[in-house]
């Protein structure tokens, strides 16, 4: 298992022809392949033509959502068969932007990530709280309920997942949080997936941070004892500073 995992969140940005020029300059950047997993979530209209440029590479293929159902009559839902049939590996489930946005109840995130789980494919989890939730110290209830939720069905021993921190004030908005308080919540998410789970599963899971990650913040959150990667949107969609994370231990 890699050291780290960075996962490159790409939200509704870039053309087709504009993702492949990003793929293209991101493959032809160097990076530490052997300590650190790179992962990107083009938007559905280029996973195809991401996925191609990224054969036979070390970077890996995901998804930003999934439907809960297997296939029919679900007006402009993906399934996870069609992502599996173009190398999709990881799926994001429960970002905040489909939270807040598309009104994803805890219950519609739960059904999506055991979906995934039992399709085969990784999901990738978000939880966090709002800046409200965190003035009135709030958070940990908010992250608990929201882990609650998804483990409250039975998960598989075998199964590998990831849960992103991700407070939703730090998202898009340049505010990172301290490494003490990611630091702090990872950690109390780690004890939480023990305590619920229990060993066999818990060391399969991986803990990483999301919100504002950038080349200047990225190494003291990723030295963090219980931070084993991070999610990234707006620093993943510039070849430069994506590189400039996977590289994160040679930053000064
Ligand atoms: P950001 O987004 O890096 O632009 O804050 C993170 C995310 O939404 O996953």
């Amino acid at each position: 298992m890699k050291e780290k995992i960075i996962i490159g969140n790409w939200k509704m940005n870039k053309t087709n022809d504009e993702a492949i020029a990003l793929i293209e300059e991101i493959k032809a950047l160097e990076y530490d392949k052997k300590g650190i997993q790179a992962v990107v979530c083009p938007p559905l209209t280029s996973v195809f033509s991401v996925g191609e440029s990224i054969k036979g590479t070390d970077i890996e293929l995901g998804a930003q959502n999934l439907c809960f159902q297997d296939q029919g009559a679900f007006t402009g839902e993906v399934s996870s068969d069609m992502l599996k049939a173009l190398g999709v590996k990881y799926v994001i489930v429960g970002h905040s932007e489909r939270r807040e946005y598309y009104r994803e109840s805890d219950e519609i995130v739960s059904k999506k990530f055991h979906k995934a789980l039992e399709e085969g494919l990784i999901p990738i989890l978000c939880v966090g709280e709002t800046l409200r939730e965190r003035e009135i110290n709030e958070q940990k209830e908010k992250v608990e309920k929201q882990l609650s939720a998804v483990f409250e069905l039975e998960i598989d021993k075998k199964s590998e997942f990831i849960i992103a921190y991700e407070p939703i004030w730090a998202i898009g908005t340049g505010r990172t949080a301290s490494k003490e308080d990611a630091q702090s919540m990872c950690e109390f998410i780690r004890n939480k997936t023990l305590e619920i789970l229990g060993e066999d599963i818990s060391k399969n899971v991986k803990i990483i941070y999301g919100g504002s990650v950038k080349p200047s913040n990225v190494k003291e959150l990723m030295e963090c004892k219980n931070i084993e990667g991070a999610l990234v949107g707006g620093a993943s969609l510039n070849a430069k500073d994506f590189i400039a994370l996977l590289n994160y231990k040679e930053s000064l």
